[in-house]
């Protein structure tokens, strides 16, 4: 909360707007992206590869948020992007997002999402099981196509966090395992095909993950592997992606250290390791999604209205909800919100924030610190620019929110929100 801007009147800025001025021009629900902080992430993760002397790539994960403006905005940075679905790589080729700079990751890709890959030649189809080689492979002999690929494996490593959010371990839907010599046998199937061009290995250990270790001992199992490939057959990778996962600040409760930090980490380990057993430097990819989205990210909501239950607890609703923002109902996942008129207002009761969705779980804040709170005032939660319109849904057939970019005092609609007839759009009638 510390790190809250407020204009004279006292109410919350981002970006140089006042909260306020965003609601009465956009109404709410309203996601709102702090331009900026989007950049400056960016740039931090950058520096510490340039700090490093080290090749890499800031492959932003879009699943986080990707709209054509995101993408945009990434690639004035210069980033990548990762896209997980034909959905979001038709969403890249509609920004002009350079195809060089987009990654492919799924466990099941399908037969069209890869031929849309080759036929856009992406930069990298990141491999994740032995249908989707073979399936690649006839693409490319019926394109006659080429094609950047790398390996997914799953190096063993059970991250410390949500047991939803762990992906490195073994017994995961993810990748090819090492242990069992299912990855030494992909790497010879994709060796073995003059049309894939095998860039390097993958793992993403987890989501929302606050210790660096894990990452340094999936980093250093990389470089192992690859060192073992190196000796066996004389493979040497160009790149070494470490996925994303770099944990963020939500509440109070969470004591996490820079994301950027958790990459110096990384970065240092597989140096070492890479000169212990004398194997050139790779450059380095990282796939940064919540770290980057995140924290550049509020949910503004109209308060209506209050419940007491005696001897208990207040509820204090919103026009929003699980619909904009499922983290809290799906991972019991925890927040902050503040009064957007006066964010340092002194405090004057613990309630709980509850969401406008039919149904009990519709949460967002189960203890919630407040100022005096009437209806009609504008509650901003922080920290939800990831996996959050992400997640978005219809429940209810609640129009999504609206969502947009401020910087620099300006600001600009990213997406519209939805309409009563957006709804019914794709409804057929009955007959
Ligand atoms: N790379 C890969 C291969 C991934 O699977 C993911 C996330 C990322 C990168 C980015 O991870 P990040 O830096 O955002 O932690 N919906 C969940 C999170 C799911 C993450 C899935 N994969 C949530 O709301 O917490």
């Amino acid at each position: 909360i510390d790190q809250l801007s407020t204009n004279q009147a006292g109410h919350l800025q981002i970006g140089g707007v006042d909260s306020l001025d965003l609601v009465k021009q956009y109404k709410t629900p309203l996601v709102v992206y702090d331009v900026k902080a989007i950049r400056d992430q960016i740039h931090h993760f950058q520096k510490v590869f340039q700090d490093n002397g080290v090749d890499f790539a800031v492959s932003y994960a879009s699943k986080a948020f990707a709209c054509i403006a995101m993408f945009q905005l990434i690639n004035q940075e210069d980033g990548h992007i990762d896209v997980v679905s034909g959905g979001e790589l038709y969403t890249a080729i509609k920004a002009g997002f350079p195809m060089e700079r987009v990654s492919f990751h799924g466990n099941d890709k399908s037969r069209e999402e890869l031929e849309m890959a080759v036929d856009h030649q992406i930069g990298v189809i990141i491999l994740d099981n032995f249908h989707e080689i073979d399936l690649l492979k006839e693409v490319l002999d019926d394109r006659q196509s080429h094609i950047n690929v790398m390996l997914r494996v799953t190096p063993g490593i059970s991250a410390h966090t949500h047991e939803y959010d762990q992906t490195g371990q073994v017994d995961s839907k993810f990748g090819f395992d090492i242990q069992s010599g299912q990855a030494r046998k992909a790497l010879g199937l994709v060796l073995e095909d003059d049309r894939m061009n095998m860039l390097g290995i993958h793992c993403h250990i987890g989501s929302q993950i606050f210790e660096v270790k894990g990452f340094e001992m999936a980093a250093v199992k990389l470089i192992d592997t690859l060192a073992e490939w190196n000796k066996e057959i004389g493979y040497v990778a160009k790149v070494v992606n470490v996925g994303g996962g770099f944990g963020i600040k939500y509440t109070e409760e969470d004591d996490p250290i820079a994301p950027e930090m958790f990459v110096d980490a990384i970065v240092k380990a597989i140096k070492k390791r890479t000169e212990e057993t004398n194997m050139p430097m790779p450059a380095v990819w990282i796939e940064p999604g919540r770290s980057i989205a995140g924290p550049a990210g509020y949910n503004l909501y109209t308060v209506g209205s209050r419940k007491d239950v005696p001897g208990i607890r207040s509820y204090v609703t919103v026009d929003g909800g699980m619909g904009d923002n499922i983290r809290p109902a799906l991972y019991q996942a925890k927040y902050e919100a503040v009064l957007a008129k006066d964010p340092s207002a002194p405090i004057k009761e613990t309630v709980r924030v509850a969401g406008k969705y039919c149904e009990s779980g519709d949460i967002l804040i189960q203890k919630q610190d407040l100022p005096e709170t009437k209806p009609g005032d504008v509650l901003a939660m922080l920290d939800t620019g990831a996996y959050g319109y992400a997640m978005a849904s219809n429940y209810n057939r609640n129009p999504r929110p609206a969502v947009v970019f401020v910087e620099n005092g300006k600001s600009q609609v990213a997406i519209k929100r939805e309409t009563f007839e957006d709804l019914v759009s794709l409804d057929e009638p009955f007959d």
